[in-house]
């Protein structure tokens, strides 16, 4: 019988630490911590993300501030708001959400942004931090990954994980993460040119699925008692819900999850502990600001 991973309920616990954190902060005559966030365009996924970040604001005590930018927004214009963010005492931290327009550079954004202040952990000073074990502001998802393991007591070390996916803001630095002192584990990272993936993601005792491919991950490649983190959330349609679209993870659930030892759904799993991530990179910089 498989355990699910409930990142819904670990995060909203996280929540309520961070919450006590911040009652302390503004008990001690402190202002509350301040996340903004820039939202170029209407796409869908984005729009979901950012709203939940807000609310997710509000529950712990949070200032939040959202920026908005239609999709034809020049990119000296963005590099302009985000020097004045990285400028204004009063804002902590910020991200910039991701995908934006294929006329703005997402290298020259992310690298605008004051590593101080990057709650997101995408500029490359902090991954370079990250990649020497320094502290540092930890990107998001992959943080969130980290904990969810911890939380659940599941053993890293010496354990074979497969990370499918090699994207900078998930499967690159989760397999550094994994690699890395105290979590031990011994990492091969997946993508689109490697050769039997099948096999390889069969040996692993844990997987983490990164790769924004609904149902990838599929029984025949999983091993019996494996850990199954399901990184994936596509938006598709479904006539089951009422906006007319459903998450779908990169694992297919109902036949992998009987295999499991533990396993994170979709919706549930590892998305609240990104957003939780960001809050914590946040309160972090505002308790050094
Ligand atoms: N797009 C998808 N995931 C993320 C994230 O964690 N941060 C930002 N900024 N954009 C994203």
């Amino acid at each position: 019988m498989y355990s699910i991973i409930d990142g819904k309920k670990v995060a909203s616990e996280i929540k309520l630490e961070i919450a006590k954190e911040v009652a302390g902060l503004r008990a001690a005559g402190k202002k509350a911590p301040h996340l903004a966030a820039i939202l170029v365009g209407n796409n869908g996924s984005s729009e979901t993300y950012v709203a939940s970040k807000v609310k997710d604001c509000e529950e712990v005590g949070f200032k939040s501030t959202l920026v908005r930018f239609t999709n034809d927004i020049t990119e000296e214009i963005l590099l302009n708001k985000i020097a004045e963010l990285n400028n204004d005492p009063d804002v902590d931290g910020f991200i910039v959400q991701l995908p934006l327009p294929s006329h703005i550079s997402e290298n020259k954004v992310i690298e605008a942004i004051d590593p101080m202040k990057d709650s997101d952990g995408f500029h490359p000073v902090n991954l370079g931090k990250m990649m020497i074990g320094l502290p540092c502001f930890l990107p998001a998802t992959p943080f969130g990954i980290v904990e969810l393991l911890k939380r659940y007591k599941i053993e890293t070390s010496g354990k074979n994980c497969v990370v499918i996916g090699r994207s900078n803001i998930v499967g690159r630095p989760v397999s550094i993460l994994l690699s890395q002192k105290g979590m031990d584990a011994t990492v091969t990272v997946v993508h689109s040119r490697t050769k039997n993936i099948k096999d390889i993601v069969a040996n692993a005792d844990i997987i983490i699925a990164a790769i924004g491919s609904p149902s990838f991950v599929t029984a025949d490649m999983v091993k019996a008692g494996a850990v199954v983190i399901d990184v994936g959330t596509t938006r598709v349609l479904s006539s089951e819900t009422k906006s007319g679209f459903k998450l779908a993870g990169d694992v297919d659930f109902v036949n992998v999850a009987p295999k499991c030892s533990y396993i994170t759904p979709v919706p549930g799993g590892v998305g609240p502990m990104t957003r939780v991530s960001l809050l914590r990179n946040t309160l972090i910089a505002a308790a050094r600001g």
